[in-house]
């Protein structure tokens, strides 16, 4: 979709790094956002240096993106930590940082965009989860729950949005090979491979993948819909 504006979050490495430049690259306006400044630079990409959960500092872009793109076609709403302890050692500050980033802030995303999209009766959003919901995994207590809450959120949100022509579906990723990875011991990452149907690491492509099948204008009757990589249900 050329000339489309895209809103990407956690955009400055990673998963978040790796959308930002393929669809940069396919011709979308790309905005994307993080708490650092980007070392990402394309004429059809622009970065605002902001923290998920700040809801002045959201508020703020989204003015900024309505005035000047007029508009908003997708979100991708990708920025997320993890923090893999033993619940009864997990401290509070931690399990703080972690509901207000991925919980409150993909809710003030999916709120703020939607608001947008509404004008043009037409909106993508994808939410990110991750198979640590369906794995019930041990270690990851706290971000496994905020997960499970972006799941129902999208799950609610797709009812909600419906008749303003918005989409809201969700991608479970496996693991792949980022900077969120290096805290999970290699022995735990390899159980999760061979708990898999398909026994591999996640890629990029795998994600731009089920992104893609979701932002396709034949894709208007697909909503409220979780999909998992690797066979994991
Ligand atoms: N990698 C995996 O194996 C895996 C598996 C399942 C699900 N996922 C999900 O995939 C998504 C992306 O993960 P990733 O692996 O790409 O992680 P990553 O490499 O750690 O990147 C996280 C991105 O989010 C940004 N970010 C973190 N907290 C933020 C905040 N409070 N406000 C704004 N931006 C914030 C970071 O940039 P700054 O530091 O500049 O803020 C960074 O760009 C997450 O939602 C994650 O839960 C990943």
């Amino acid at each position: 979709m050329p000339d489309s504006v895209m809103l990407i979050t956690g955009a400055r490495k990673g998963i978040g790094r790796a959308l930002a430049e393929t669809y940069t690259e396919r011709g979308w306006r790309v905005i994307g956002c993080s708490r650092q400044e980007s070392e990402y630079f394309h004429p059809n990409y622009r970065h605002f240096a902001l923290d998920v959960s700040d809801q002045d500092a959201v508020r703020a872009m989204m003015t900024s993106i309505r005035k000047g793109e007029g508009r908003l076609d997708a979100l991708i709403n990708n920025a997320g930590i993890a923090s893999m302890n033993a619940a009864l050692l997990t401290p509070l500050d931690s399990v703080r940082r972690i509901i207000e980033t991925n919980v409150l802030g993909t809710f003030l995303f999916c709120q703020e965009a939607a608001r947008l999209m509404q004008k043009n009766k037409f909106g993508r959003i994808v939410n990110f989860t991750t198979v640590a919901v369906p794995f019930n995994l041990e270690g990851e207590a706290v971000y496994a729950a905020s997960k499970a809450a972006v799941e129902s959120l999208t799950r609610v949100l797709a009812r909600e949005l419906a008749d303003h022509g918005i989409t809201v579906n969700a991608i479970g990723p496996t693991p792949i090979q980022t900077d969120l990875l290096r805290g999970v011991p290699k022995e735990k990452v390899e159980s999760l491979l061979a708990r898999q149907s398909i026994h591999r690491m996640g890629e990029q492509r795998d994600i731009i993948n089920v992104i893609d099948f979701f932002l396709r204008a034949e894709s208007d009757f697909i909503t409220g819909q979780v999909i998992y990589l690797g066979g994991v249900s």
